[in-house]
C-alpha cells in the first residue's frame, strides 16, 4: 500500500485522475487550489498510518461527490461568496440564536417567524442543535444520533432544506452547529463500536481498564463534574470510554483517519442543505495526546484546517464559526481564514459582566485594546450571553497586571452573579459548582443577570449597555432571541427531571407570547428594551463605521468607562459606556483629540464637546466625531 508522504506527487496523481475522469471543471479548479494542502494536514495527522493515503483520496471523492449533488442555487451562493469573501464583515450582520422547539415549537414555526426575524434586521439564524438525539437528556441536542435526520419533534430534513432556502431569500443565512467532538450513545457508530463491529472499533476511545484512562486523567479537566468525575466512563461490559462531557456523549477518535472521513461526509450533507454556517462545537477538545491536557493541541487545529480545506473543495461559500471558550490566548490560535473564519468572544462576553459587577471598566477595556485584533478575512461573533453559562476565561496575567488576583476574582464574580455578594443586583444560578476545585460557573438571562429580574433600577440600562458594546465593538453581533424583550429566568426546568440537574436550563426559557406582546406597550420592561435596542439595531445597521473589526482604544481617564474609537472615511465613532451606578464627566480636555462639534447617533442631536460631556449611570453614547 502506498503511504502518505510530504510533497507533491501524489497529489498530482489524484489530480490526475480527476481530469482522467472528466472531473467538473469548477470542482477540478477547486481541487488543484485546495488538494495539496489538504494532503499536507493528512501527512502530518496520518502520515504513520498505512490507510492514510487511501482516506485521503476517498476524502476527495466524498467532496467531489457532494459538488456534483450540489443543488445549482448553493453553487451560485458558493460563486458569490468567492468573489466576495468579506461578505460577513458589514454593519448590516446581525445574528439570532434559539431553540427551535422553545421559540417556535418546530421548523415551520421558525419559517412563520421570519417577518419577525426581518423586522429585527437578522441576517444569520443559529438554530439550536436539531438533529435526532436521545429522549430525555440530550444537552440540549447536543449528544447527536444523527447528523441526517432531524429531530422528528421539529420537523425533517427536507423541512430544515426549506427553511434553508426560505431563510436565504429574506437575506438571513442559516447557522447549525456541527457537533463534532462527539456522538451521542445512540448513534450508529457507537452501537457498532462497542459491538466490536469491524471498521468501528476505533471510533471511539475504548480502553479495558483504568489503566490509560488514569494515565490521561492526571492532566485532563473535569468538564461536567455534576455528571461523572473525570474524562471517562464505565460502560456496562466493564471496559471505559472518554466522555468529555455527558456520560452519553462519546468523544470521536480523530487519530482515525475514517472518523476523520465518516464526519467529512456529514459536513458536506448539512452544506448541501442549505447551512451557510457551521458552529464548530468545542473546538478544543478534539484531540488527545497522553501527557497533555487533551485540550488545543496542535493537531485540533490541523484537524479544522483539514475540514475547512474540504469544504473549499466541495461546498466553498461555507463558514465556520469556532466554539473555544478557553484562555484568550487560544480563542484567537483557532481564527483565521483557513482555519475557523469568525468566532464567539467569550473574553468581551466575560469582561462586559465582569465591568458591570465591580463598575469598573478597566479589564475589558484592557481586553479591547490588546486582544480584539483579528486577522483580515475573519470576524468575531460578539453576545452578551448564550445558551450556556459564563465561565470568566480572562487571563490571569492581563488581571495581575491590574492588581486583579484571578482567582478569588472569579470567587467574587460567581458569588455575585449568583446573587451572594453584597451590591448585587443579579438573579444567576450557579452551573457545575465543583466544591473540590472551588471551580465554579454562573448561568442566567441577561434581564436576570443585569438587575431586571432583581427590580433593579439600573437593570433595563444594563441591558441596554451589554448589547450596545456587542453591537459596536467590530464584528457579527449575536442576539440570544428573547432578550431583546428582556426575557427572565425560567426556574421551571426543575421541575423536568430531564433538565433538572443541569442549571443552564435556567437561561433557555420558553418565548414568551406575553412579552412579544408588551414589546409594542411602552410601560413594561419588554418595550423599553426592545425600543432601544431595536433603536441601537437601527443606527447599527447604518454606520458603516461599525463595519470590520478596527478599533482603536480610547483612554476616557475615569474608571467605569470603558471607550473606544470605530474609525472610518473622515469620521469616526466614539463609543462611550459607563459600567459605574452614578453619572460621569469625561473632561475637555480628554476630548479636545477632536472637534467639538459631534453627532449623538442614538438620539440624532448634535452634541458639544468644547466643554466636556456628562455620561449617566450606565449610560452609552455613540458619537460621531471628526478627529483633529
Ligand atoms: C458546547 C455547547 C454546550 C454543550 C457542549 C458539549 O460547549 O455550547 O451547550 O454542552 O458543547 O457539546
Amino acid at each position: 500500500m502506498t503511504q502518505l508522504r510530504p510533497g507533491p506527487d501524489d497529489v498530482s496523481y489524484l489530480i490526475d485522475d480527476l481530469r482522467a475522469a472528466d472531473a467538473d471543471h469548477e470542482f477540478l479548479a477547486h481541487a488543484e487550489q485546495h488538494l495539496p494542502r489538504l494532503h499536507d494536514l493528512f501527512t502530518r495527522l496520518y502520515g504513520e498510518r498505512p490507510d492514510g493515503l487511501e482516506r485521503l483520496a476517498s476524502v476527495l471523492d466524498l467532496a467531489r461527490t457532494s459538488w456534483t449533488a450540489r443543488p445549482r442555487t448553493l453553487k451560485a451562493l458558493d460563486r458569490e461568496r468567492e468573489s466576495a469573501p468579506d461578505w460577513f464583515e458589514n454593519e448590516r450582520m446581525l445574528g439570532g440564536v434559539c431553540y427551535v422547539d422553545r421559540y417556535a415549537g418546530g421548523l415551520d414555526g421558525i419559517r412563520e417567524s421570519i417577518p419577525y426575524f426581518r423586522e429585527l434586521g437578522l441576517t444569520y439564524l443559529h438554530l439550536m442543535p436539531l438533529f435526532e438525539s436521545p429522549e430525555g437528556n440530550s444537552d440540549g441536542g447536543y449528544a447527536v444520533s444523527s447528523y441526517r435526520r432531524v429531530n422528528p419533534a421539529l420537523g425533517t430534513m427536507e423541512q430544515l432544506a426549506a427553511l434553508a432556502t426560505d431563510l436565504r431569500r429574506a437575506g438571513i443565512s442559516l447557522v447549525v452547529d456541527f457537533i463534532f467532538n462527539h456522538t451521542s450513545n445512540e448513534h450508529e457508530w457507537a452501537r457498532k463500536a462497542i459491538a466490536g463491529e469491524a471498521g468501528y472499533e476505533d471510533f471511539y476511545l475504548i480502553f479495558p481498564d483504568r489503566e490509560l484512562p488514569d494515565a490521561y486523567e492526571q492532566s485532563t479537566r473535569e468538564i461536567f463534574p455534576d455528571d461523572h468525575p473525570g474524562t471517562f466512563v464505565q460502560l456496562d461490559d466493564g471496559r471505559w470510554i472518554w466522555a468529555t462531557f455527558y456520560h452519553f456523549q462519546w468523544d470521536l477518535n480523530y487519530a482515525n483517519p475514517a472518523v476523520f472521513e465518516a464526519m467529512a461526509g456529514e459536513m458536506l450533507f448539512l452544506a448541501n442543505q442549505g447551512v451557510e454556517i457551521l458552529r464548530m462545537d468545542a473546538v478544543a477538545f478534539i484531540w488527545k495526546k497522553l501527557g497533555t491536557t487533551c485540550e488545543s493541541l496542535p493537531e485540533a487545529h490541523l484537524l479544522l484546517q483539514a475540514f475547512n480545506a474540504v469544504l473549499r473543495m466541495g461546498a466553498p461559500g461555507l463558514l465556520f464559526k469556532s466554539e473555544a471558550i478557553v484562555h484568550p490566548d487560544e480563542v484567537v490560535s483557532y481564527i483565521s481564514p483557513d482555519e475557523c473564519q469568525i468566532s464567539y468572544n467569550p473574553l468581551q462576553m466575560a469582561l462586559t459582566w465582569e465591568a458591570l459587577a465591580t463598575r469598573d471598566g478597566r479589564l475589558l477595556q484592557q481586553a479591547l485594546e490588546r486582544r480584539h485584533a483579528l486577522p483580515a478575512g475573519t470576524a468575531w461573533v460578539n453576545y452578551v450571553r448564550s445558551h450556556d453559562d459564563i465561565g470568566w476565561t480572562f487571563a490571569d496575567e492581563d488581571a495581575a497586571e491590574l492588581g486583579i488576583d484571578g482567582y478569588p476574582h472569579r470567587r467574587f464574580l460567581n458569588d455575585f452573579y449568583v446573587g451572594r455578594a453584597e451590591g448585587s443586583f443579579a438573579r444567576g444560578v450557579p452551573f457545575q459548582e465543583n466544591p473540590r476545585t472551588g471551580d465554579a460557573r454562573v448561568t442566567g438571562t441577561t434581564a436576570s443577570l443585569a438587575g431586571i429580574e432583581a427590580g433593579d433600577a439600573g437593570g433595563e440600562d444594563r441591558v441596554v449597555l451589554a448589547h450596545a458594546l456587542a453591537l459596536s465593538t467590530g464584528g457579527i453581533p449575536l442576539l440570544y432571541l428573547g432578550d431583546e424583550v428582556a426575557q427572565l429566568n425560567d426556574y421551571s426546568y426543575r421541575e423536568r427531571p430531564e433538565e433538572a440537574g443541569d442549571s443552564r436550563w435556567v437561561n433557555r426559557p420558553f418565548r414568551s407570547e406575553q412579552e412579544h406582546e408588551d414589546r409594542t406597550d411602552a410601560d413594561t420592561p419588554a418595550a423599553r428594551v426592545f425600543s432601544r435596542l431595536s433603536r441601537l439595531i437601527d443606527v447599527r445597521r447604518s454606520t458603516p463605521e461599525f463595519a470590520g473589526n478596527d478599533l482603536i482604544a480610547f483612554g476616557a481617564n475615569v474608571a467605569s468607562v470603558v471607550s473606544f474609537l470605530r474609525p472610518g472615511e473622515g469620521f469616526s465613532v466614539l463609543v462611550l459606556a459607563n459600567v459605574g451606578d452614578s453619572a460621569v464627566e469625561i473632561d475637555a480636555l480628554t476630548l479636545s483629540g477632536m472637534a467639538p462639534e459631534a453627532l449623538d447617533l442614538v438620539s440624532s442631536q448634535p452634541v458639544w464637546l468644547g466643554a466636556g460631556l456628562t455620561l449617566a449611570a450606565h449610560g452609552v453614547r455613540w458619537l460621531r466625531v471628526r478627529m483633529r
